[in-house]
């Protein structure tokens, strides 16, 4: 069965960037040119993506307009004739078309899980994705295309991972790598934020998921797991008991916005790579640094 929907859960109140999230979303946060949820929107739709579910909470309704038209805006660019032309298609480009996003609430922070389970009437009984817009995957194709067209070959269920530092796996999910055919990989188990001693590998759980149906009825009855939230890692654990599920090592970059650090990385590698101002960015930083050196 093909992929159509997607899960895009963005509740989350961005503690980790405030006070630069204190009045809007963090996944409005400009990288380069567009707001963060703009790359991860574009990724699902470069896979094929006909439906976007986004599980939202208060104070997220400029995410909301963004994916919107802007009526009056649109109107006065036109207006504005030539000149406004260029900019004005990229203002249409951003509207998704009618019908092809739903917003569900999240109304308590319990945790991603329940953030999941949230969608689960919009998803219906159907394979379906999940991004996490805390995460940006610079790759081409988009690293949901990538593991569509693994899934296809394979079908069940698989999760993106990459390899991090040891002394990062305590952030993140971690798989229990046994197994590994190309950039499939079968697994053992995983956990969500392992100690670091306790890590069953460095393979991270990136943010991007192809998920069977049944795990709504794993994350109804889910208890609170690592930091006493209902854990999508736990539920896929429990799935894993049941069905296929393959980890796949994805070709491409992928830079969490959810630190300061991260958030920093995104914008220097978008800005780095950016097929406009690529050259000049370089240039640019270049000069930053050899003038900070130049007064260290
Ligand atoms: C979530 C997932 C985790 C995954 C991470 C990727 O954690 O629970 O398994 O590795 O995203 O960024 P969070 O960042 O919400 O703590």
């Amino acid at each position: 069965m093909t992929i159509r929907k997607a899960v895009l859960p963005v509740a989350g109140f961005g503690t980790r960037v405030l006070p630069a999230t204190k009045s809007i979303p963090k996944e409005m946060l400009p990288v380069v040119d567009r707001p963060a949820i703009q790359y991860v929107v574009d990724e699902a739709l470069a896979a094929g993506i006909e439906h976007i579910v986004f599980v939202t909470g208060r104070n997220k309704g400029a995410i909301e307009d963004y994916f919107d038209r802007a009526y009056e805006l649109e109107m006065s660019l036109e207006q504005r004739g030539e000149s406004k032309r260029e900019i004005l298609e990229q203002v249409q480009r951003t509207t998704l078309p009618a019908g092809s996003a739903s917003f569900v609430r999240q109304q308590s922070p319990l945790g991603l899980g329940h953030a999941i389970w949230c969608a689960r009437d919009i998803i219906g009984n159907e394979p379906f994705a999940i991004l996490l817009p805390d995460v940006i995957v610079r790759a081409g194709p988009s690293c949901l295309a990538q593991m569509v067209g693994a899934y296809n070959e394979t079908g069940g269920n698989i999760l993106a991972v990459d390899a991090v530092p040891e002394d990062e796996v305590s952030k993140y999910g971690v798989i229990s790598p046994k197994a590994r055919n190309g950039r499939l990989i079968e697994m053992d188990g995983m956990v969500e934020k392992p100690a670091r001693e306790d890590a069953p590998s460095n393979l991270k759980i990136t943010g991007r998921y192809i998920l069977q149906p049944e795990i709504f009825g794993l994350l109804e009855d889910q208890g609170a797991g690592a930091g006493g939230e209902i854990q999508l890692t736990d539920a896929m654990a429990r799935l894993m008991e049941m069905q296929s599920f393959y980890a796949f090592e994805y070709e491409g970059q992928d830079y969490d916005c959810g630190s300061v650090l991260g958030y920093l990385d995104a914008v220097v590698g978008h800005a780095i790579h950016h097929p406009e101002i690529g050259a000049q960015a370089v240039a640019l930083i270049e000069q930053l640094v050899a003038d900070a050196k130049g007064h260290g």
